[in-house]
């Protein structure tokens, strides 16, 4: 592992039982089925910004009848999860991970149908050059449909707050809604609009401690060893307030490319 990756194999495989084989972010299939609701996804080339160790792009595919999957993150480990999952699967025909550098997408103009990503621009500081890069690869008439880790505010954050993101140690670049709209619109993107997933975010961040901190403790201390448990607990117990108060407010956002 670089210093650049944050996500190692032990990390992969907590967030997994955490969160679902394959997924790095909370809500599995069900919550992808929420961003991109009322998109007919069927025989669409979909790129996944941030594809993870897989989870979503299977998910794209299988529930929602993607034709083609375009996976791209910057990480070795979470790539090579991911090509394990998708060959598990048999799926290699349909998803392509390609581990990239952070920069512009690595995809022609005017090449796929919608942009995905779940959870990850919050790693990427200029969210206006990715919002502009997502214009250009779409086709007219496609979408960027996504979730992400977003706070209430462009000020600084609050103590609670940095402190919670300096327990995370995953250089988060977060912005607010009101960002990542102007973003939107800014590249040319119609039909923008935003949902706080706060209000559901709120309970199960809850109930992910519990699990971490109650019976399940030792499986998930098996797999990453208990200094690593204790330290993720502390995560959690700085996340909890923040999301409580509102000021960590995970959202889904799309707009159309016209
Ligand atoms: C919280 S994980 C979410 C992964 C996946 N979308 C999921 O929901 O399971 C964030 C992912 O973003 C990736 N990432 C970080 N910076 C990135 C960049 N500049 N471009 C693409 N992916 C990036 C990380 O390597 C990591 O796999």
């Amino acid at each position: 592992m670089s210093d650049t990756e944050h996500y190692d194999p032990s990390v992969i495989t907590f967030l997994g039982a955490l969160w679902g084989k394959g997924y790095l972010s909370p809500g599995g299939p069900e919550e992808v089925g929420r961003i991109v609701e009322g998109l007919d996804l069927t025989g669409k080339t979909v790129v996944d910004i941030g594809s993870g160790a897989g989870g979503v792009a299977l998910t794209l595919v299988q529930e929602q009848g993607a034709g083609r999957v375009i996976g791209l993150d910057v990480e070795r480990d979470v790539c090579e999860t991911a090509r394990r999952l998708v060959a598990e699967a048999g799926l290699e025909d349909r998803i392509e991970i390609r581990q990239v550098a952070p920069g512009p997408l690595p995809l022609e103009d005017g090449s796929v149908d919608l942009v995905f990503s779940k959870d990850s621009i919050v790693h990427i500081a200029d969210k206006e050059a990715l919002a502009a890069d997502a214009f250009r690869v779409l086709k007219n008439g496609g979408w960027f449909a996504a979730s992400d880790w977003m706070i209430s505010h462009d000020s600084t954050p609050s103590q609670e707050m940095a402190y919670y993101i300096e327990c995370e140690g995953l250089d988060f670049a977060m912005a607010s809604p009101e960002r990542y709209r102007k973003a939107l619109e800014g590249a040319g993107f119609r039909s923008v609009a935003l949902t706080n997933r706060n209000p559901w975010y709120r309970d199960q961040a809850q109930a992910e401690l519990d699990r971490l901190t109650g019976p399940e403790r030792v499986q998930f201390e098996e797999q990453l060893g208990a200094d690593a448990v204790a330290e993720q607990i502390k995560t959690w117990i700085a996340m909890v307030p923040v999301v409580r108060s509102g000021e960590h407010c995970p959202h889904h956002f799309r707009g159309q490319k016209p």
